[in-house]
This record gives C-alpha cells, structure tokens and sequence, in this order.
C-alpha cells in the first residue's frame, strides 16, 4: 500500500514538472530579448551596435564573460566604453539566468560572419598557427579544454576590437581574470597592426570557406 502510494506520488511530481520543464525553454526566450536589442534575434550579432555573435559559443565561456561583467572583472575599465554597455545589462541577471542564457545560447546553430576585410592570407596562416591555433583551435573553433572560445563566429571589428583590448590593458588585466591574463599575454606578442589585420582575414576565410 505504502509503495503504490509512493508511485502514485513520483507520478504526480512527474506530471507537474513536464510544464514546468516546457516554460523553462519560453523562459530563457523571454529572458533573451532583451539581449536580442543588441546580439540579434538570432544572437548572431550586430556589427553596427558592436556587439559580438553569442550563438554557438562555448557555454562556460559565456558563462565566466557575463559572471565577470557582473562583477566588474570585464567591463570596468572607464576606457571600455563597449564593455560598459554589456556590463549594465549583466549586473540584471542573476546566477540563474546566466547559466540559462549560456546553455541556450551555446545551443543555438552558429552563424557566418560577413566577410569584411582583406589581408595577406599567407601570412595570416603562418601567424595563427603559430601564435593562435594552440588555444583557439586549428580552424578557430575554439578549445573548452583550454578556454578558448570561438573566434571563427565573431567578425572582423570585434575581433580587432578585443585584441586591441587585451594589448591596451582594457580586458584582462584586473586580478581576477585568470584567462583573460592568458590572452592578455598573447596579444602582447604580436609585433604589428598588419599582422592582426592578415590574423583576421585569416580568421575570416575559415568561416567562409566551407
Ligand atoms: C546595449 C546593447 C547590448 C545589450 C542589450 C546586451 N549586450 Fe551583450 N554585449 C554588448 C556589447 C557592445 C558587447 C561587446 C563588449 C566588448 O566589446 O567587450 C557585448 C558582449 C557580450 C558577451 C561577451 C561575448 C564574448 O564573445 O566575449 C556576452 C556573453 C553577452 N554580451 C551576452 C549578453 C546577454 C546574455 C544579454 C542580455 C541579458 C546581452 N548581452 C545584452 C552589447 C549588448
Ligand atoms: C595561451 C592560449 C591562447 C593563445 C595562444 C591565444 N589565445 Fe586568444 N584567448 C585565450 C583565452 C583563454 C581567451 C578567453 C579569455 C577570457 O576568458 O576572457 C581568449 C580570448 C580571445 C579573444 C576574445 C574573444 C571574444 O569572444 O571576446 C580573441 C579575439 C582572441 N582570444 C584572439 C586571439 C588571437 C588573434 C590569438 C593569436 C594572436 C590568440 N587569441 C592566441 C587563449 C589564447
């Protein structure tokens, strides 16, 4: 009697989770629009308003960029005034909803960034693979071993943009940005504006090329 009560009551709890499981998928939609005003609709971001393609991102490094954010680890710099914008909006989001917002979004199918610069590809491919490719992944898909995230969804002026960060001290130099040290570093080796720009094109071509 007791064990058919038990069942009868695992039942019960399984029924009233279902719904609960369903409005946990609108909830992170919802929870995204305010986000699409800026990343797009499809979170395949908008070079106009500088902000960064989200969809198909490595989760936990979505994760760790919104939690630092919030707590003014990315974006503090009085000199960031684009990291500034995503800090306000991550300082609305509780532990909850960045878990939610990352896993969705690392879900979501990724989009190929247009093309929009030119550069010497050959030595943009040396460059990478020397300097890049450890981390970020022979074709710039990322390394979550590494921490690494994605750079063949981002576009040319962001990317610039963020090396261009980590060289200036603007990301990746407050104490507690373990990884951003990491790339911070690396950014630091790179010996010329062209050699960025042939990096970039570089990038680019391998989201082009299918
Ligand atoms: C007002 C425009 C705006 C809105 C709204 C906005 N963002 Fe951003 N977001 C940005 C900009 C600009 C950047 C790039 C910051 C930089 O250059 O460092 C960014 C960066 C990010 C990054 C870092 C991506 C990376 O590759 O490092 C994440 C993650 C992110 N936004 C998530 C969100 C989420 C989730 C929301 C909604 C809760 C949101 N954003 C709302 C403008 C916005
Ligand atoms: C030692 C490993 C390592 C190497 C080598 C490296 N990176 Fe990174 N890079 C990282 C890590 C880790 C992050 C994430 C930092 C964070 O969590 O904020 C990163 C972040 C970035 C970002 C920011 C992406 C975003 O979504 O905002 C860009 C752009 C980038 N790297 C470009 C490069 C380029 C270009 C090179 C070669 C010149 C390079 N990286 C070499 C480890 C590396």
């Amino acid at each position: 009697m007791r064990k058919r009560l038990e069942f009868i009551g695992y039942t019960f709890l399984f029924l009233l989770m279902l719904p609960a499981a369903a409005s946990a998928v609108a909830g992170v939609e919802e929870k995204y629009q305010p986000c699409a005003a800026c990343h797009g609709e499809q979170a395949q971001g908008n070079v106009d308003l500088k902000a960064p393609a989200l969809a198909g991102q490595d989760g936990a490094y979505l994760t760790r960029q919104l939690a630092h954010f919030k707590a003014g680890i990315r974006g503090a710099d009085p000199r960031d005034t684009q990291g500034a914008q995503m800090k306000a909006m991550a300082t609305t989001l509780s532990e909850d909803d960045i878990a939610l917002l990352a896993e969705y979004l690392a879900a979501l199918p990724q989009a190929v960034p247009v093309a929009s610069v030119s550069g010497d590809l050959k030595n943009g491919n040396n460059y990478y693979h020397a300097s890049c490719g450890a981390c970020h992944g022979g074709e710039a898909q990322g390394n979550p071993g590494l921490n690494a995230p994605a750079l063949v969804i981002l576009d040319a002026s962001y990317l610039k943009s963020q090396v261009q960060s980590f060289q200036q001290g603007l990301r990746g130099a407050h104490p507690d940005d373990k990884y951003g040290k990491q790339m911070k570093m690396m950014s630091n080796s790179l010996p010329s504006d062209k050699d960025l720009d042939d990096v970039i094109a570089y990038i680019q071509s391998l989201a082009v090329s299918p």
